[in-house]
């Protein structure tokens, strides 16, 4: 069985490119919206909620364990892997790799505060980001919240904002850095017409089925059922 969680609704966009990628395979998800967001908490905060959601996951009988969402990835994952070394932990963090390699030369990336603010960001943005290319990281406080409880107002409200301070940048690319921001495309293209929005969720996916070949996972007794919880 795979463990797949997220603050919310978000990673069930990682969830669905899973059940396509690997019908065959057993999936629990848990949606943790009772502690959404996850991006404006500290490091210690998401330590603790992130540690007891994977020993659940753990005591399931869960040997990979997907982590759906961004700022858990990009905050928590190092430290989850050295803490539980007999699983296999894939993440998901914002596509800044796709932006540059498709030669994007100004990418807008959205992300949670503690996403944007994280070392893995840093890193990616060092790592891929040719002298040629600009990316803009920007923060987006409250859109996961407001999506996670379908608050159209302040979605709408959040992106017209960003589109105010940076319609005269450019952008050619914009990178969903955030598993909920999937679920505000539309309103997203209102703004940027014609601006590709990348996200990572089919690349989690294949990553997924990489590790479980690579580590011979057997998928004998499963039936491809998917149970989704609100609570562990
Ligand atoms: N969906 C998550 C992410 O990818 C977390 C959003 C939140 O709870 O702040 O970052």
């Amino acid at each position: 069985m795979i463990g797949v969680f997220d603050s919310g609704i978000g990673g069930l966009n990682v969830l669905k490119e899973l059940t396509k990628l690997m019908p065959e395979r057993d999936f629990i998800y848990f949606g943790d919206s009772n502690n959404c967001p996850y991006g404006e908490k500290s490091d210690s905060e998401l330590m603790a909620i992130t540690t007891s959601i994977v020993m659940h996951f753990k005591e399931m009988g869960c040997k990979i364990i997907v982590i759906a969402c961004n700022t858990a990835t990009t905050r928590c994952m190092k430290k989850l892997r050295k803490q539980f070394p007999d699983l296999i932990f894939v993440g998901t963090v914002p596509a800044i790799k796709v932006a540059c390699d498709r030669e994007s030369k100004k990418t807008l990336v959205m992300a949670t505060p503690a996403t944007i603010d994280s070392e893995r960001t840093e890193e990616l943005v060092r790592d891929y980001k040719r002298p040629d290319q600009e990316i803009f990281l920007v923060p987006c406080e409250g859109l996961a919240s407001a999506i996670e409880h379908k608050n159209y107002y302040d979605i709408r409200k959040i992106i017209k904002n960003i589109h105010e301070e940076y319609k005269d940048k450019g952008i050619d690319a914009i990178v969903l850095g955030c598993t909920h921001y999937p679920n505000a495309k539309k309103q997203i293209e209102e703004f940027f017409p014609n601006v590709p929005l990348l996200d990572g969720s089919n690349g989690v996916a294949r990553e997924v089925k990489r590790q479980i070949c690579k580590n011979h996972i057997s998928s004998v007794g499963q039936t491809g059922e998917v149970k989704i919880l609100d609570t562990l």
